[in-house]
């Protein structure tokens, strides 16, 4: 998490700088702050807690101007949310450091540089940095480069730093191992940051730097050093996107926009991968049509919204492609052992691709004997994808809410297309796969049908407004949904939500079940409709108050204390997606009844570049 930004230029770049962290406050807004080298070339900073729009009140009174710069917007790991915790950190008045990610030894450095005579500000990891390569500079001669690398040598964990100094003027030494970086190349100026959505204002030129590598740039050269030292080139890369392809336009959010993308999205992820009704198997990697004949099995590993899809995406493997399939949250699998059965596709899902937790485990996962690995992922330059064999792109465009959306769909859209390239080597007929394939072209359209419930879903929202609890039920696929629909309204509106399958819930939640506990149930028409509905009974006898999205066909009625808003009729393997849509809106509208912030919701942060 965190976010950082840093630019060398011949012109001022606090402006490039604050734009950059507006952009990159989705990675954390515990704290924000800025350093520059003045005109006399010394350290000036501005730093404030909580968001970027606090920094720069700070700065309107006491304006900070210089043409190299670093900045910083904080998720906090080590050390409260708090002014003194807050980048980038300065040792002596000469160095300047922000950072992004964990140094794992920085007790061991800090106890050192201690008893060397240093006065720590703060209580995070990072300020060991920042006075190692001080003391690299000053006691050891070195010049910045030199300092950093010696000081990254030195460093367990992971970082990503953007490093200025008094001494050199008109330098930044960027470095980079675990946590994501990008340079941005402009005509006579540079740049760095977390993601390149923070420099599209300013440039289309990227380079992504590699493990360990550690950028010496000035405003006219950049010089890039691998991880032991030697000179190595790093390709330019261009992106297409343009500089307001993250902006909100006229919707009141970035989550409500994202919303409202899916189809969009959603047509974009299945472009070119279906023709004449079936999956295209090169879709997911030159190689790959004949190595999946020779997959068995297959091991999903995802966090948090991901990890639901995966979860959906098991329930097709088996039911769909007759292939088993296991899932694990990725902070789990990665510490413990596993066995792993011979041909086993091992695949991640991350929106970002730079999950810490998915990441480790796709490296443990590269030297355990599964047969390929393949990522589902939304950032083609992440480093979730670099480390995969094959990748599967779901193009939902970029998405900054901090409750994913579009991302969610799109992963499910992806997964479906698998699940039916891997179904055809396992006995799925050629008219089912052509079936299901014109289900998920239709599928753009219907979203567009279930988006205009987006009124009535919003008067069903006042109703949650006042609670503290709220229970969600699916059975079958559509558990996941509910689990999904649960942690949408946990993480925007802050009142807790659980997930049950249905069945569950005589032996347990029943006892919680009262006029104060909203119920949401998904109940398409399908097989398991029946067992739902006496569930659902079993809610109402108890004085529950049900909220039912139901089928257009669903045999249920409203009665006193069951609500049912009637979703277009769906088919039933595509539904878990179209189901999503009305959990996403009403989570939306609670958030927005309960006045809460959206986008970034309290304590959380898009992308998770941490254990
Ligand atoms: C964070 C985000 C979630 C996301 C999860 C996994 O918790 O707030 O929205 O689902 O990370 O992220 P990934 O980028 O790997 O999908």
């Amino acid at each position: 998490m965190c976010g950082i930004v840093g630019a060398v230029a011949h012109r001022l770049v606090t402006p490039v700088l604050l734009e950059g962290l507006k952009r990159l406050e989705y990675r954390g807004y515990d704290s924000a702050g800025i350093a520059v080298l003045d005109s006399t070339n010394q350290l000036a900073r501005a730093r404030a807690k909580g968001k970027v729009r606090g920094l720069e009140e700070v700065m309107q009174t006491t304006p900070l101007n210089g043409r190299v710069g670093i900045a910083h917007t904080r998720w906090a790991t080590h050390g409260v949310p708090s002014l003194e915790n807050a980048h980038p950190h300065i040792c002596r008045d000469t160095v300047a450091v922000v950072h992004n990610g964990i140094i794992e030894n920085h007790e061991t450095l800090r106890a050192e540089q201690k008893r060397k005579g240093h006065n720590f500000s703060s209580e995070t990891d990072t300020e060991v940095i920042v006075h190692e390569i001080h003391d690299k500079m000053t006691d050891g001669g070195l010049d910045l480069l030199a300092a950093v690398q010696a000081t990254v040598s030195i460093l367990e964990g992971a970082y990503a730093l953007g490093v200025i100094s008094t001494e050199e003027p008109g330098r930044l030494v960027t470095a980079r191992k675990g946590s994501p970086l990008v340079i941005g190349v402009g005509e006579r100026e540079h740049f760095i940051a977390s993601d390149i959505f923070a420099l599209l204002g300013e440039t289309q030129r990227f380079i992504f730097l590699e493990e360990g590598d550690v950028a010496d740039m000035r405003a006219d050269s950049i010089t890039i050093y691998d991880e032991d030292g030697n000179k190595v080139e790093r390709p330019i890369s261009e992106t297409k996107l343009a500089a307001d392809s993250a902006e909100k336009g006229s919707y009141r959010h970035y989550m409500e926009k994202e919303i409202y993308e899916q189809p969009q999205a959603i047509s974009n992820t299945l472009e070119g991968r279906i023709i004449n009704e079936k999956v295209v198997d090169e879709s997911f990697g030159p190689d790959a049509s004949a190595a999946f004949d020779l997959v068995k099995r297959v091991q999903i590993v995802a966090c948090g919204t991901s990890f639901h899809a995966g979860m959906v995406a098991k329930y097709w493997l088996e039911s769909i492609a007759n292939l088993p399939c296991d899932i694990e949250v990725a902070s789990e699998y990665r510490y413990r052992p596993h066995i792993v059965s011979e041909g086993t596709l091992f695949v991640t899902i991350s929106q970002s691709g730079e999950t810490a937790d998915t990441l480790a485990a796709l490296k443990e996962a590269k030297n355990m004997g599964y047969a390929h690995t393949l990522a589902i992922c939304n950032v083609p330059e992440s480093s979730i994808v670099r480390e995969s064999e094959w990748a599967l792109m779901t193009r939902a465009g970029p998405e900054i809410g901090v409750a994913s959306t579009k991302a969610f769909t799109t992963q499910l859209v992806a997964l479906l297309l698998l699940v039916v390239a891997l179904g055809r080597r396992n006995g799925l007929k050629a008219e089912k796969e052509a079936q299901i394939t014109r289900q998920l072209i239709n599928l753009p359209a219907e979203i567009e049908q279930v988006l205009e419930l987006d009124q009535e879903i919003k008067q069903w929202a006042k109703c949650f407004g006042d609670k503290h609890h709220a229970l969600y039920l699916g059975r079958g696929e559509q558990y996941p949904v509910a689990m999904e629909g649960a942690l949408k309204l946990k993480e925007i509106s802050y009142i807790h939500a659980e997930a049950y399958p249905a069945g569950e819930l005589k032996h347990g939640p029943l006892a919680l079940i009262d006029e104060e506990m909203p119920v949401v149930a998904v109940a398409p028409n399908n097989e398991l409709l029946e067992k739902l509905k006496s569930n659902l009974q079993e809610v109402q006898a108890r004085g529950g108050q049900l909220f039912v999205f139901a089928d257009a066909n669903a045999p249920l009625d409203a009665a006193p204390g069951v609500k049912i808003l009637r979703v277009a009729e769906t088919d039933e393997v595509v539904a878990p997606i179209v189901y999503t849509i009305p959990l996403q809106l009403l989570s939306y509208h609670a958030a927005l009844i309960k006045g809460t912030d959206v986008d970034q919701p309290r304590n959380l942060a898009k992308s998770v570049t941490v254990e």
